[in-house]
């Protein structure tokens, strides 16, 4: 059975670093916050709904979230994938319960990345990416080479990584006790360096 691996954890966590890392094995990330991102570049009708709560860094509603994941999976059929940043709500996960056993899938461990707030904000307020291959940066801790010209997410100002965090603890947490009965959570701390934590991670998905 193909592996469905969950990153669960607040904004600026590491989860789409990680992930990233990750398709060095064969694993196909499928982040929500990058689909919207390039719904929202396109103009999209799903960009033109998401923009303004992206915008406010409160999260998209269910239903268009679940429908895309739908459609991303049933193309993704047999191979290895990583959710970062699905699900994040109570009634996300309970769609992406019935929806995988339809498709001959099962959550195989869902990964929390455990980090303080403040950490976050010092990590998102430094980070930038790369426009073209959305390879992701930290102006201190993974600087971009000099000949790539990178940008800065609309959302990562301070007042909206605040809201973000806030979302997360009152919409997102709740998920940690959720998989918790399911035994599938695997707790890591997000604190550590990225070769650390992606050492980490492999040691408990493979
Ligand atoms: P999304 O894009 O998913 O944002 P997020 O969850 O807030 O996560 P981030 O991308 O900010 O952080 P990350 O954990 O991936 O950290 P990263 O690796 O970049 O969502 C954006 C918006 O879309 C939401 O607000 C919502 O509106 C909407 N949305 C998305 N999914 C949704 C859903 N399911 N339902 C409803 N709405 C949804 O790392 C951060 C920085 O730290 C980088 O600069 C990186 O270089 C650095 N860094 C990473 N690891 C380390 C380390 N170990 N040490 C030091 N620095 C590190």
């Amino acid at each position: 059975m193909a592996k469905t691996i969950i990153f669960l954890g607040p904004p600026g966590a590491g989860k789409g670093t990680q992930a990233q890392n990750l398709t060095e094995k064969g694993f196909i990330q499928i982040s929500t916050g990058d689909i919207l991102r390039e719904a929202v570049r396109n103009e999209t009708e799903l960009g033109k709904k998401a923009k303004e709560y992206m915008d406010a860094g409160k999260l998209v509603p269910d239903e268009l979230i679940v429908s895309i994941i739908k459609e991303k999976l049933k193309e993704l059929e047999n191979k290895d994938i990583i959710l970062d940043g699905f699900p994040r709500t109570i009634p996300q996960a309970e769609a992406l319960d019935k929806m995988l056993p339809e498709l001959g899938r099962k959550v195989d461990v869902v990964i929390l990345f455990e980090i303080e707030d403040d950490e976050v904000v010092n990590r998102l307020s430094g980070r930038r990416i790369d426009p073209k291959t959305g390879k992701v940066y930290h102006v201190v801790y993974n600087p971009p080479p000099e000949n790539v010209d990178v940008i800065q997410r609309d959302d990562d100002k301070e007042e909206v990584i605040r809201k973000r965090l806030e979302v997360y603890h009152q919409q997102t947490a709740p998920l940690v006790e959720y998989y918790k009965e399911k035994n599938k959570l695997f707790p890591i701390n997000a604190s550590e360096s990225p070769d650390i934590i992606y050492k980490t991670i492999l040691s408990v998905i493979e």
